[in-house]
C-alpha cells in the first residue's frame, strides 16, 4: 500500500496556490510508494460526512500551476479547533474538532499533511503538530507578512496588479487634474501599497506601521499644486490609519469569520483631504482583484519551488516546520518562529527609504 500525503490549502486564496499543489503531486511521482490527496475546503473536507477528499494524481494537475484560486478550494471560516455548530436555537458554537481530525488522518492512513496557508493557517499546522499530526507549512499570503521567509508567493502577482492600477490612473488623474486614491490590501503590512507605489511612481503611499499625520499628507498635495503639477496620485494599504485613529472596516456577519472586514479607508481620507483641499478627487479600490487571477511567472516559480521543498521536507521527516525563501535558497524553519511575529514594514526599511529618497510621502 502506498504512503499517502494530504494536500490542505487554507485562509485567503492567492495566485499560485495550484502551482505548490502540482510540484508536490510530480515530486511526489517521482518516488514509488506515494500517493498525493487532496482535502476540500481545507480541513472541512476531512471533517465533512461523507469525507471530501480526492486523489491528486498527475492527470489532475497537468497544467494548473497557470490558473489562480485553488482546485481544492480554500477557506477562512473555522476550523478544527474552532468548527461552529448550529445550537437549536439558531446561534452557533465554536466546538474543537481536532482529536477527531487527527482519528480521522489515521483511519485514512496519512502519513503526512502539507498545509498550504499563512499565518492563521500555520497556527493551526503548528497545534495540530503539537497533537503529533506529522505537518509541512508553505508560506501563502498575497500580503507577503510571514515571518523567517524573505517572500510568500502570490506576493509579486499583487504588486503587479496594484502596479498596473497605479499606471492606469495616472493617465486618468493627469488629463483631469485629480488626485487620485488607491486603496490596496494589506491588513497589518503594508508591503503591496510600498512597492506598487514605488514601482508605479505614487506621490503618497499610507501603510499600517505608519499612522498618518493628515496634514502632512496635504501639505504633500499642496506643495504639488504649487509647482503647477495638479494631480496626485496616494496608495492607502486597507489596514493603514491616522494617528490616533482605529482601523476602518466591519464586523462579518459569517459564521466563522472571525477578521474584521476592512475597507473604506480609501473613501474616508478622501474626506479628511477635502476639508484642508477644495480639489477634484476620485477613490478607487483594487479589493480581490489582487488575489484572483493567474499567477505571474516569479510566483509560479516560487510556488513551486515551495511545492518540492515540502513533498522533500515529508520524506525527510523535517515535521513541524515550514519550507521558506532566505537569500536564493529555500530552507526549512520551524513554524514556531515563523508564527511568532508577523514580517512588518521596519521605518528603516531600505524600500522605506527608497521612497522617501525619491519624494514619496508616507504620512509622517
Ligand atoms: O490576508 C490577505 C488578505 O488579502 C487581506 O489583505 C485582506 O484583508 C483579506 O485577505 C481579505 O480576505 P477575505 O475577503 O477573503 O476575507
Amino acid at each position: 500500500m502506498k504512503k499517502r500525503v494530504l494536500v490542505v490549502t487554507t485562509g485567503g486564496d492567492c495566485p499560485g496556490l495550484n502551482a505548490v499543489i502540482r510540484a508536490i503531486v510530480k515530486r511526489a511521482g517521482r518516488e514509488r510508494n506515494w500517493e498525493v490527496l487532496g482535502s476540500i475546503e481545507g480541513y472541512h473536507g476531512m471533517l465533512q460526512e461523507p469525507m471530501e477528499i480526492i486523489q491528486l494524481d498527475s492527470s489532475r494537475v497537468s497544467g494548473i500551476h497557470v490558473m489562480g484560486g485553488s482546485i481544492i478550494r480554500t477557506t477562512n471560516k473555522g476550523g478544527p479547533f474552532n468548527w461552529p455548530v448550529k445550537n437549536p436555537d439558531g446561534t452557533w458554537t465554536a466546538v474543537d474538532r481536532s482529536d477527531e481530525l487527527v482519528r480521522r488522518l489515521q483511519y485514512q492512513n496519512i502519513e503526512a499533511v502539507i498545509c498550504i496557508g499563512g499565518d492563521g493557517s500555520q497556527k493551526i499546522s503548528q497545534q495540530l503538530f503539537e497533537k503529533g499530526v506529522n505537518i509541512v507549512g508553505v508560506p501563502k499570503t498575497i500580503d507577503n507578512d510571514l515571518s523567517c521567509t524573505d517572500l510568500t508567493f502570490g506576493f509579486q502577482t499583487a504588486v503587479e496588479v496594484a502596479t498596473d492600477a497605479v499606471d492606469k490612473l495616472v493617465t486618468t488623474a493627469t488629463s483631469h487634474s485629480r488626485t487620485m486614491i488607491l486603496e490596496v490590501m494589506g491588513r497589518d503590512a503594508g508591503w503591496i501599497a510600498l512597492n506598487s507605489a514605488v514601482a508605479g511612481g505614487a506621490h503618497i503611499v499610507l501603510i499600517p506601521e505608519i499612522p498618518y499625520d493628515i496634514t502632512k499628507v496635504v501639505g504633500k498635495i499642496q506643495d504639488r499644486i504649487d509647482l503647477g503639477k495638479e494631480f496626485a496620485i496616494i496608495v492607502v494599504a486597507e489596514g493603514a490609519k491616522a494617528i490616533g485613529g482605529g482601523i476602518v472596516g466591519t464586523k462579518s456577519s459569517q459564521v466563522g469569520y472571525e477578521n474584521i472586514v476592512l475597507g473604506g479607508i480609501g473613501r474616508k481620507l478622501m474626506g479628511e483631504i477635502k476639508k484642508y483641499l477644495d480639489i477634484e478627487m476620485r477613490v478607487t479600490v483594487l479589493g480581490h482583484l489582487q488575489r484572483g487571477g493567474i499567477p505571474i511567472a516569479y510566483d509560479r516559480i516560487l510556488a513551486t519551488q515551495f511545492g518540492v521543498k515540502a513533498f522533500e521536507m515529508v520524506l525527510e521527516g523535517k515535521f513541524g516546520q515550514m519550507a521558506a525563501y532566505k537569500g536564493d535558497d529555500v530552507i526549512s524553519v520551524p513554524i514556531t518562529e515563523a508564527i511568532a511575529k508577523m514580517s512588518l514594514v521596519e521605518p528603516d526599511n531600505y524600500l522605506v527609504k527608497t521612497a522617501r529618497g525619491i519624494g514619496i510621502c508616507l504620512g509622517d
